[in-house]
């Protein structure tokens, strides 16, 4: 049995410093965080915490994206409202400096390793609340790696709608030469060193015509509605940015909160253990949970619960890469999969939130690095 991560996802009781308005409809939020815990929020640039609270009398998580730069000493988040959303709404409406709000402890992948020596080139496209994380990948980058220019496409639907306007100018102006902006609205005329337009393959094929050299790119980091980031990478793809440099992140997709399709309709096998079903065993925190499950019924994270277990997750639509495991032993189909990069699919991590048991027995370690 594999012994329990120190880095193990862990949800903390945090207390709200701030609340910022950055928009009429996007809030950030500040958290304190106490020496003791200091080590275990330590992030990344790109990475992103998982909010938890109740709301009408229900548990309520969701995952945000860390606006703050690593050198920034501080831990902050940006939400922007979604039209009828639960959280979002919360989090605008009611919450204030002085409350206390379970946050768990930074996860995700949507970064690269840094290296003040380098001289790269990094290009983001971000829409909306995307420019959270890239916020954060932007501010990192020209602190960390001096030699390294950054160009960022940044799409919102009005001026009034641009999260973090003025830190960006700001930015800009301090790093001259380093830092380009192009902004580009979809619901406004073109003004003053702004845009009109859409994020999208032509915008691409027209940078990549001029200003943008798709091949030399080191990084591309993409993040908005799945359907401009697809289409962004593909157009990067195509221009010749190796694929393994485009760097993807959604905040949700269109199936978002349905129940995955049960594990008949996944591609990548058919159940073959027996009819009653498969034995799960759940290694957690160095213990070891055991139960039954039917083939085509919860997923793992699911029935994982339902036995007792208390499994991280936020999304549960395969977007957020919180519920990741590693198979020990058996097979289980993936429903969808928007987060996992192939190499941790062939080395054996899942999501468990999209994963249904195809062998007679299933080992998941929840301890795997
Ligand atoms: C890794 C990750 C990082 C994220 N970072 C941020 C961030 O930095 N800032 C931020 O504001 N959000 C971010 N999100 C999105 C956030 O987690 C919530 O999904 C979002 O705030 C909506 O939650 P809600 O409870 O208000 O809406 P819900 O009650 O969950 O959904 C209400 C309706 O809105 C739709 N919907 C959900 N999300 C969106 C969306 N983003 N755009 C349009 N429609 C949507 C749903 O399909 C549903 O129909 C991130 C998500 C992920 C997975
Ligand atoms: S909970 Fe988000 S991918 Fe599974």
């Amino acid at each position: 049995m594999s012994a329990p991560s120190f880095n193990a996802p862990s949800f903390h009781p945090l207390t709200i410093r701030d609340c910022r308005r950055e928009t009429a409809d996007t809030v950030s939020l500040l958290f304190d965080v106490p020496p003791e815990l200091a080590e275990r929020y330590r992030f990344v640039q790109g990475q992103h915490l998982t909010l938890k609270t109740i709301i009408n009398g229900e548990e309520a998580r969701r995952s945000y994206s860390i606006c703050s730069g690593v050198d920034e000493g501080e831990l902050r988040v940006a939400v922007k409202r979604v039209e009828g959303g639960l959280f979002s709404n919360h989090a605008n409406d009611a919450l204030a400096p002085g409350m206390v709000i379970d946050v768990m402890t930074p996860m995700g992948r949507f970064t690269t390793p840094l290296d003040p020596t380098a001289a790269r080139r990094y290009v983001a496209f971000a829409a909306g609340s995307g420019i959270t994380p890239i916020l954060s990948i932007i501010k990192t980058v020209l602190a960390r790696e001096p030699h390294s220019q950054f160009l960022l496409i940044y799409g919102n639907r009005a001026v009034s709608s641009i999260i973090f306007r003025e830190e960006l100018e700001d930015l800009k102006n301090r790093h001259m030469g380093r830092l380009a902006i192009h902004h580009l609205l979809s619901r406004e005329p073109e003004e003053a060193g702004l845009l009109s337009g859409r994020i999208g393959a032509d915008l691409v094929r027209d940078l990549c015509a001029g200003q943008l050299d798709a091949a030399s790119v080191d990084a591309a980091f993409l993040c908005g509605p799945q359907a401009m980031v697809e289409e962004v990478r593909d157009a990067l793809a195509a221009a010749g940015t190796p694929a393994e440099r485009i760097h993807l992140e959604l905040f949700g997709t269109s199936a978002d909160r349905r129940p995955p399709a049960p594990a008949k309709a996944a591609t990548d096998g058919v159940a073959d253990g027996p009819a009653d079903g498969a034995t799960i065993a759940i290694l957690q925190d160095g213990k070891r949970r055991e139960f039954t499950l039917a083939y085509d019924g919860d997923t793992i994270l699911d029935a994982a619960h339902r036995h007792g277990a208390d499994l991280p997750y936020s999304c549960k639509s395969g977007v957020c890469c919180t519920c990741r495991a590693k198979i020990r032993e058996g097979k289980v189909s993936m429903a969808e999969n928007y987060s996992l990069e192939p190499w941790e699919v062939e080395a054996g991590y899942v999501l468990t939130c999209q994963s249904r048991p195809l062998t007679e027995r299933v080992v998941i370690d929840f301890d795997a690095p």
